[in-house]
């Protein structure tokens, strides 16, 4: 959680305080109002609190990204923001306010920004996945539409069409992608491997028994190391979603998602199956590892496998200056499919909003348009450990993996995520949450299986 949201939420005030505090802030916002005219952003927006105890332009962004490569991607964008003047940033133009809150996938952010939607105090811009999780917001009424931007900057004619069509609703466009992230990875120790007479070259397809059989090998071979490394809740979710990709298929998982899907079906609870036992391959303090620590459990030989999304490979691999690991790809760790799911693409897209109310609505324009830039794009993903939205982007400027990567999202079939907001709405995905918190603690396929079916019928 970042500094700000811990202040916001311990600092208790005495009363009279407050009352001095709410006159302030009455002075501050007619101050605000007459100020209007002339500040940065919208006219009829600059009236917001934030920008009057700002007393300057700050342009908002909401995102989770605090950690590993999000951060150093994130780190690039504001750089460029904040140093080229063209871009409408910078001083005197309205220099960036990283309004992160920490937790991978947004598992803490996505609270945090509800509140303030419905508080009616919103960034200038926030992170939304393409999909259903963007529908959200769209259907709330708390996004407004930017035809405008992509009419302006060109942008249909340059984003990847299956984006496009996630984030169109009703004809209209709603975010700007800045990325696509590929969830079905397995990254693994080739030395550990290798002491345990397996190896995997990079992107080559691993099955199921495959996979069983190398988990068995590293057990057998050092106890001492964890098979498949976990960790928190919703890194659990993601290992569930890929195994029931590796089932089901990209068609029968995305098929998953529409009115009327058989969620009791005997691939289904096949799948649960496959889940429960991978998790006697795990680690015991899954629940309170980041997903940055369980990854590392991997590079450090403490263990074999982790299933992560491809930020990972930016963490791995990226400048140990900017908080990453520095590490080699294929000396250090390695990648494959997650087993079964060779030729299927498990995707996700971050793309940014427009909120209405923006306290800065012109800065945030500009800041939409920049991210959908080729410049924004090239810049910002080979840092995250994601490809480009954009289709026109430089390959060379990717490292091995993300070449893959770039490869496989054109060949493969695409499997939307359901972790990553592509799939489902987030009051579905919390459904499945409580029904998997349960799971974790029973093991019980058959209940687990039964709470699925409900969150369908109830969300679907
Ligand atoms: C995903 C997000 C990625 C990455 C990951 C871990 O939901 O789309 O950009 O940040 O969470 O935090």
């Amino acid at each position: 959680m970042s500094d700000e949201t811990m202040k916001h939420r311990e600092v208790r005030f005495p009363r009279a305080v407050k009352r001095g505090a709410v006159l302030l802030g009455l002075v501050v916002l007619a101050l605000a109002v007459a100020l209007s005219t002339t500040g940065c952003g919208s006219k009829k927006k600059s009236s917001s609190t934030t920008t009057a105890a700002a007393g300057k332009c700050q342009l908002q962004v909401f995102s989770w990204w605090t950690g590993g490569g999000e951060a150093a991607g994130l780190a690039k964008l504001i750089t460029d923001w904040n140093t080229d003047p063209s871009l409408g940033g910078g001083s005197p133009g309205c220099p960036f306010k990283n309004e992160t809150v920490a937790g991978g996938a947004g598992s803490n952010a996505k609270a945090v920004l509800a509140q303030r939607l419905v508080a009616k105090k919103p960034p200038d811009s926030f992170q939304g996945h393409a999909g259903k999780e963007l529908l959200d917001y769209i259907k709330a009424g708390q996004i407004e539409p930017i035809n405008f931007i992509y009419k302006s900057a060109g942008f249909e004619k340059v984003m990847a069409p299956q984006l496009v069509k996630q984030i169109t609703y009703k004809g209209n466009l709603y975010s700007v992608p800045v990325n696509i992230h590929r969830a079905n990875v397995l990254w693994f120790n080739p030395s550990v491997l290798k002491k345990a007479g397996i190896t995997i070259a990079a992107g080559s397809p691993l099955t199921w028994n495959q996979f069983i059989a190398d988990l068995n090998a590293v057990k057998a071979k050092d106890p001492g190391v964890t098979p498949l490394s976990l960790g928190e809740a919703w890194t659990q979710k993601h290992l569930l979603e890929t195994v029931m990709i590796g089932v089901l298929g990209a068609d029968g998982w995305n098929s998953l998602f529409a009115k009327g899907a058989d969620w009791n079906s005997a691939k289904v609870t096949e799948a649960l199956n496959r889940f429960k036992t991978l998790l006697t391959y795990t680690n015991s303090d899954a629940s309170s590892l980041t997903w940055q620590d369980a990854g590392k459990l991997v590079v450090d030989g403490k263990a074999a496998f982790n299933v992560m999304g491809d930020w990972q490979e930016g963490y791995f691999g990226g400048k140990v200056k900017a908080g990453n690991l520095g590490m080699k790809s294929g000396v250090d760790y390695s990648w494959t499919a997650a087993a079964d799911t060779n030729g299927i693409f498990d995707w996700l897209s971050d793309s940014f909003t427009l909120p209405k109310g923006a306290p800065h609505r012109d800065a945030a324009v500009k800041w939409l348009t920049f991210l959908g830039s080729l410049k924004a794009q090239d810049t910002f993903n080979p840092v995250k450990g994601s490809i480009p939205a954009r289709q026109d982007a430089n390959p060379a400027l990717y490292d091995t993996y993300l070449q893959w990567s770039l490869k496989q999202w054109k060949a493969d079939q695409l499997a939307c995520s359901l972790t990553h907001g592509c799939a489902a709405s987030n009051a579905w995905n919390a459904d499945v949450d409580t029904a998997l918190g349960q799971f974790m603690q029973s093991k019980d396929v058959a209940a687990f299986q039964k709470a699925l079916v409900a969150a369908a019928a109830k969300n679907a």
